[in-house]
């Protein structure tokens, strides 16, 4: 069973164990009796996952004499706000949780990230555990320590780093994720290889249609190397610094395609449509070999993500949201590119 080690660079977070399993679920009560010492453990869901993965996580800690609860709200981004937020804090609260209180954030990136932003304010910080249940999840947001929530100013502006205590994944609950989510986590996937590691890349290249058909070991092995990858970029900068901005690669142009689009299109959809923007526009500054841009083109068009940008919308409409972006500063804008498929660099817009 793989399990990396997240080492921080401030010395003052330990670190934490990302362990990537088949089958791991059912063992968790057992883990968590071992691993740790909570006085009680309250799961986060969304109403999907609670039912597809919820009941029988609460029914097999409450058999192994843990005292848990299991709360959850609607599946939508327009859950991400401060009122889901203060609902379920105000459930804790009737639940009687104390500081050893652990929440258990089960479900895909919506839940980590608000499960994650409770637990970062609960009586000023409580521990949480991610168990990531979707691609994008286990591959992205459940890695990190990045919690929050929406604003009416904008997507993930509310929000606290708050590190895991651990994170677990079973890779056995993707069997029941939609083929429209696989792909969703998938463009993340390509994203980390083509950023950091050119051998991945060609295993994508090689396993596509196998990673498609959810092949376990296949699948256990790109979340592991996903994994693997944000973890060694996050824990050599916690708090978004340089190194992590290569992560981005594909973000700027993907979040102005979601506003554009008023987020009806998944994140992953539009990263891959980012990432094809950025590339044509280094290919023709002469920064980014021509070759490996059609390549990265290949594997997003094997996969069935867009690789165009969709009708109705235009590259000046794009331009005006990114005068926008909070991430601007003094005018200027850094963009990652890819020079050549397993490296990453950083330029100004
Ligand atoms: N914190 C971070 O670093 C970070 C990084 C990337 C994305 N995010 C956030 O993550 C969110 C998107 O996450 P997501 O794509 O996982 O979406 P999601 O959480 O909405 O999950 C997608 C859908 O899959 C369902 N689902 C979850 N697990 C399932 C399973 N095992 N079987 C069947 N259905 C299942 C959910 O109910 C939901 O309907 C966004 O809000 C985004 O801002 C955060
Ligand atoms: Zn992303």
């Amino acid at each position: 069973m793989p399990v990396l080690t997240l080492i921080q660079e401030r010395k003052k977070d330990k670190g934490y164990k990302i362990t990537i399993s088949g089958g791991l679920l059912a063992k968790l009560p057992k883990k968590l009796k071992k691993q740790f010492n909570h006085s009680k453990y309250v799961i986060i869901t969304d109403t999907t996952v609670r039912r597809l993965l919820g009941k029988k996580l609460l029914t097999d800690l409450r058999a192994a004499n843990i005292d848990a609860e299991l709360f959850s709200f609607k599946p939508s981004e327009e859950s991400k706000t401060l009122k889901t937020v203060e609902t379920l804090l105000n459930k804790m609260f009737k639940a009687r949780c104390d500081r050893g209180t652990c929440v258990i954030a089960l479900g895909g990136g919506i839940v980590g990230d608000i499960a994650g932003f409770v637990a970062s304010t609960y009586m000023r910080g409580i521990d949480v555990i991610q168990v990531p249940t979707t691609l994008l999840a286990m591959t992205d947001a459940a890695i990190g320590g990045k919690t929050g929530v929406n604003s009416k100013f904008g997507k993930n502006l509310i929000g606290a780093f708050h590190q895991p205590k651990a994170v677990f994944m079973d890779t056995e609950v993707l069997k029941s994720l939609p083929d429209e989510e696989i792909r969703n986590g998938y463009a993340e996937v390509i994203k980390s290889a083509a950023i950091r590691s050119k051998q991945f890349f060609k295993f994508l290249e090689r396993n596509n249609e196998k990673i498609l058909a959810r092949k376990p070991r296949i699948l256990k092995k790109i979340i592991t190397e996903t994994a693997r990858i944000k973890a060694d970029i996050v824990a050599k900068d916690a708090k978004e610094g340089h190194i992590r901005m290569i992560l981005n690669y594909g973000h700027t142009y993907g979040h102005a395609v979601e506003k554009a689009l008023k987020f009806r299109i998944q994140h992953g959809y539009a990263v891959s449509i980012g990432m094809e923007i950025i590339n044509k526009m280094a290919v023709k500054e002469g920064l980014m070999n021509k070759k490996h841009a059609a390549r990265i083109t290949a594997l997003l068009k094997r996969s069935s993500l867009p690789t165009r940008l969709p009708k109705g919308i235009k590259m000046s409409q794009l331009e005006k949201l990114l005068l926008l972006d909070k991430k601007r500063v003094n005018g200027k804008q850094n963009i990652i590119i890819v020079p050549r498929i397993g490296t990453a660099a950083i330029v100004e817009l």
